[in-house]
């Protein structure tokens, strides 16, 4: 059983490989599937602006090519404890529309806490099509 704050923890470790070298702002995430496994994900900026993939969807590729899909919660750090951008919101309702998210400041503090439908009300989804 992983408690909110080890997810966290986990973030944090990650936030020191983040490559934000434009943007100055370092943002990680710790994503923990059904099996108990944790996959980790920081952005990944580029000198072309735009090819920049942020924290949470390198977390999410990461664990698809594991191989796992289901999933219950996310930890965000951020500055401020600020929330997933909504490209990366999109891309976590395909797998987890329920996802528990947790949005944690930069010295690892639990700032909010919110269900993914809440931030992504009416989505489009593999259900939609
Ligand atoms: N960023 C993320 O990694 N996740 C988000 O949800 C919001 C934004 C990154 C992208 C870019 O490297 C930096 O934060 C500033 O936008």
């Amino acid at each position: 059983m992983m408690t909110d704050q080890e997810l966290i923890s986990q973030a944090m470790e990650a936030r020191r490989n983040c490559y934000a070298p434009y943007s100055k702002f370092p943002v990680a995430a710790a994503l923990l599937g059904v099996s108990g496994k944790v996959y980790r994900g920081v952005n990944v900026e580029n000198a072309s602006y735009g090819l920049t993939i942020c924290a949470e969807r390198v977390a999410i590729g990461s664990a698809v090519a594991a191989g796992e899909k289901t999933f219950e919660k996310i930890a965000i750090v951020v500055k401020g404890g600020g929330s997933p951008c909504g490209a990366c919101r999109q891309v976590l309702h395909e797998f987890a529309p329920g996802l528990q998210v947790l949005m944690a400041d930069e010295s690892g503090t639990l700032i909010r806490e919110a269900r993914l439908s809440e931030l992504l009300p009416e989505a489009f989804g593999p259900h939609s099509l």
